[in-house]
């Protein structure tokens, strides 16, 4: 435990990540109200938008705070035009230059659906909530894969000939996101929704490639390790369907980098969208929050993104620092902040536009922090 309180370094990031990122600002300084002070938050520019401006993607020092922060925050980069000379995303040192530099190698994304939230497909909102459907958590590997950047062009007189980007599987990267993710089964509070079973499941494509058969082997290793866990076994294109078909089979799902990204994606629609999915990428010595659905240009600067990815990656957050540091005051406030959002939800009460609402930004903000003041610290 700190007394001094925890250091956050909060990166606002490009487009609608400085709006949600206020809103989540704001939510943090209410639940902080009235105890003392367990956490200090600064801000630091960076990202796309930033680059264009400066040439730099952002200064030295937010980069040295990130590492000697005891959490980080970031919103969410990207910008239309905004590309570094060698074609790479500008503002990717704030997302994969953390998750490489600070070997952020687990990829935590919870996908729950909360009563009161709608899903959205083919255009229709469906509320389809019951206890038995979708809560479970994909850790997606964060450092390696087709993300290594051991990549290139070959180029003969001026045209490119070929591009290759090479899918790199190593042993210690598979041993410890697997490991991770059974100790995640181990300590949640319950299993499947559909039977209650702690079960992790390995999302691979091992009836045809190399790295995906050494990742399942791994997986079969640690597994024993866990006797009390069912294993589960899914190729990737089978579990994208049996994921919407039947998403309460669900508890714990383990898959490489470049699938646990797309299914991800997928997996959000079964939680309301993208709006309310958030992401832990953490390591041994650090971690980095962060609203999954990127800065979403055609909105930026319209009150209208909608904050809750941000309120739970601040819950994701808080409760890693809580346990990380054996602090029951950050548990307590990841657990006020979680029952707030639940019911701010279910009362249908901060509705934005993915949610075929109008409330903003800002409101949903205020009536998340109304929630929160009537829940006891
Ligand atoms: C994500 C994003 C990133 C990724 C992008 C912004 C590089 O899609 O966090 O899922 O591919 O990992
Ligand atoms: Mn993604």
């Amino acid at each position: 435990m700190k007394e001094a309180g925890y250091e956050i370094a909060i990166y606002p990031g490009d487009g609608t990540g400085p709006e949600v990122v206020r809103e989540g600002r704001r939510v943090m300084d209410v639940l902080a109200e009235g105890g003392p002070a367990s956490w200090h938050a600064t801000e630091y520019p960076g990202g796309g938008q930033y680059y264009l401006q400066t040439g730099r993607e952002w200064e030295p020092e937010a980069a040295a705070a990130a590492r000697a922060a005891d959490a980080i925050l970031v919103g969410a980069v990207g910008w239309p035009g905004a590309t570094l000379p060698n074609g790479d995303l500008a503002g990717r040192a704030l997302v994969l230059g953390l998750r490489e530099g600070l070997d952020l190698f687990a990829n935590v994304r919870p996908c729950k659906l909360y009563p009161g939230v709608r899903h959205r497909i083919s255009g229709e909102f469906r509320e389809v909530w019951s206890p038995k459907n979708v809560d479970m958590v994909v850790v997606r590997e964060n450092t390696e894969d087709l993300y290594t950047p051991v990549r290139g062009r070959l180029r003969r007189a001026d045209e490119t000939e070929v591009a290759i980007d090479t899918r790199i599987i190593t042993r210690k990267g598979s041993e410890r996101v697997i490991r991770f993710a059974f100790e995640l089964a181990r300590g949640r509070a319950h299993g499947a929704p559909e039977d209650g079973v702690r079960r992790v499941t390995c999302v691979d494509k091992s009836n045809v490639m190399e790295g995906c058969r050494f990742f399942r082997e791994t997986f079969d290793r640690i597994a024993a390790d866990y006797p009390e866990i069912e294993r589960d076994y899914a190729y990737v294109d089978a579990f994208a369907q049996w994921l919407v078909r039947n998403p309460e089979h669900y508890n714990v799902v383990v898959a490489t980098n470049m699938m646990g990204d797309i299914v991800t994606d997928l997996a959000a629609v079964l939680q309301g969208g993208m709006g309310f999915a958030s992401g832990g990428n953490i390591g041994h010595e650090h971690g980095m929050f962060e609203p999954v659905h990127g800065s979403a240009p055609k909105y930026a600067g319209k009150n209208q993104a909608n904050p809750f990815a941000t309120f739970f990656a601040v819950e994701q957050m808080l409760r890693w620092l809580g346990g990380r540091h054996a602090d029951p005051r950050l548990v307590r406030q990841a657990d006020r902040l979680e029952r707030s959002l639940a019911r701010t939800l279910a009362e249908g009460r901060a509705r934005t536009y993915d949610q075929g609402g109008t409330v903003t930004t800002r409101e949903a903000g205020d009536r998340v922090i109304e929630a929160i003041r009537g829940e006891p610290r």
